[in-house]
């Protein structure tokens, strides 16, 4: 940190207090964990829904081409790229509280929609309608919770996010095999409709319990709504008056307005360097492969573990016994990425993360290559499990939380949107072009390229990417800004 950098949030020692730097200060409180942990029902439902249609896809009645059925898969992802560009403007001009209701409503609507659906057309329309709900949930919830965080916590509770999405995907693949479990004749008439429709639960105790969360102090403060903010604040457990709220808002003004001119002022270098690092980082978090092992994990990985002679629900039931392993790995490894990651920094995690994944990625390659029988489902499971870990402990959640934490308050909606927006497509991308790689070169050479091209994240994020653990948001901005300065190509220093 530059020690002549100015801090709005505070502590320049001329007295006055800003109510920013109260927040950011503030001891930890339970409220802080439970509104993370409402930000981030969203995330569960992201994991849910994304994973959950590779478990009912083989017994959903209709007739779907093969462009349909590619679709109720990828179409996901790609109407959340749309999702997420679209609440960008949206939660910048109607705030992050309205946005994030709206999106536990769509989510509701389409699980509804989903499990009463009477024809392929409405069920293609409701996972559309899901797709949206992921894209815009994901797209704001870390940038809510940066905007309330303490400083030394931001990265834990935006954390929770990822932690969420991996509860999502891991409950999808238990509920699914209880459903089939109970009822494995239903497979084709009940058991796919309730395994879509129960993820209407946490949406709707999303919206209930969100209408009465705070809205983002950080946003209303950048809107002028000062009597809003300080009341906002009181439920955070910050008391401050009307007046204070004001004299703070001055001083983030008067910070901004040194630092650029008027008209420029929103989207400076620094944010648009900001972005970059945050659009290249997402890039790399998918292309890397983590969708690998959980879209096709089960297909994959099913052959090895059923027996000979299963019927279609059993086959099924042990690929998705394969999945909920390696979601349950995803599940506790990211609990790692939640106690190191405001400990170490967000470089060391990213950085260990993909050389984690680069070699484990190999491990599985070489399972697959050249080993049978037992051998082989050993060192393809380890392989995958490590490489999973090591995406959960350092890669994953880290994407989301550089999403939210990086951008200024006036344009961190529509900045951290278009992050989410590049995640996505680069999600679906690979999906896309999964099986045609594979079956161009064969998995094993498709693992090899994966893995190449986690060392190339490495060689890529080291170069772009400024420690920003323990800087409060403001704070943050002026790393980017001054990284800005300087050559593109310059190596980030590390902390
Ligand atoms: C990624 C998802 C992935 C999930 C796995 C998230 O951070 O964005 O694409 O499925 O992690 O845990």
């Amino acid at each position: 940190m530059s020690d002549t950098r100015t801090n709005p949030t505070g502590g320049s020692g001329d007295g006055d207090t800003s109510v920013l730097a109260n927040l950011d200060s503030t001891e930890m409180k339970g409220m802080y964990w439970y509104l993370a942990l409402l930000a981030c029902i969203g995330g569960f439902l992201f994991g849910y829904d994304t994973s959950v249609i590779g478990s009912v896809l083989g017994f959903i009645p209709y007739h779907l081409n093969s462009f349909w059925t590619g679709y109720l898969v990828a179409g996901a992802s790609l109407g959340a790229a749309v999702g997420a560009l679209g609440a960008g403007p949206l939660t910048d001009r109607f705030g992050r509280k309205s946005l994030l209701m709206a999106d536990a409503a769509i989510y509701a609507a389409g699980a509804l929609l989903s499990a009463f659906t009477v024809n392929a057309a409405m069920l293609i329309a409701s996972r559309t309608l899901i797709g949206l709900a992921v894209g815009a949930d994901s797209a704001i919830a870390t940038a809510y919770i940066a905007e309330f965080a303490p400083k030394g916590r931001r990265g834990q509770l935006s954390i929770i996010q990822q932690w969420m999405i991996t509860v999502g995907i891991l409950i999808s693949y238990l509920i699914a095999l209880a459903v089939f479990a109970i009822a494995p004749g239903s497979a084709k008439s009940a058991d796919w409709r309730i395994i879509l429709g129960i993820g209407a639960v946490p949406a709707i105790i999303a919206v209930l319990l969100r209408a009465r969360m705070p809205e983002s102090p950080r946003w209303l403060i950048q809107q002028g709504r000062f009597a809003d903010t300080s009341e906002a604040l009181a439920k955070l457990g910050v008391e401050v008056s009307e007046e204070e709220v004001r004299r703070t808002a001055g001083r983030i003004e008067q910070v901004e307005q040194d630092q650029r001119q008027e008209r420029k002022r929103l989207w400076t270098p620094g944010v648009k360097r900001a972005l970059t690092v945050v659009c290249l980082f997402f890039v790399f978090q998918q292309i890397t492969g983590i969708n690998v092992p959980f879209y096709y994990g089960p297909t994959l990985l099913g052959g090895l573990f059923k027996n000979p002679g299963d019927s279609a629900v059993h086959a099924a039931m042990a690929g998705l016994v394969a999945a909920a392993i390696l979601g349950a790995v995803n599940v506790v490894a990211t609990y790692f990425g939640f106690r190191w990651i405001d400990k170490f920094g967000r470089r060391p995690l990213a950085l260990w993360g993909w050389a984690g994944m680069a070699v484990f990625m190999l491990v599985a390659s070489a399972g697959v290559a050249w080993l049978t029988g037992t051998p082989k489902v050993v060192v393809v499971m380890v392989g995958f499990s490590i490489f999973i870990a090591s995406f959960a402990i350092g890669v994953g959640g880290t994407g989301w939380l550089l999403q939210g934490e990086v951008f200024p308050t006036a344009v961190r909606g529509r900045a951290a949107a278009t992050g989410a927006g590049v995640n996505w497509i680069a999600n679906f991308a690979l999906i896309e072009a999964f099986p045609a790689m594979q079956k161009a070169i064969g998995l094993p050479w498709v693992m090899v390229v994966l893995s190449g091209l986690s060392l190339l994240a490495i060689v890529t994020i080291s170069r772009v990417l400024p420690e920003t653990k323990n800087l409060s948001v403001e704070e943050v901005v002026a790393v980017f800004d001054e990284q800005a300065e300087k050559s593109p190509l310059q190596s980030s220093n590390a902390g």
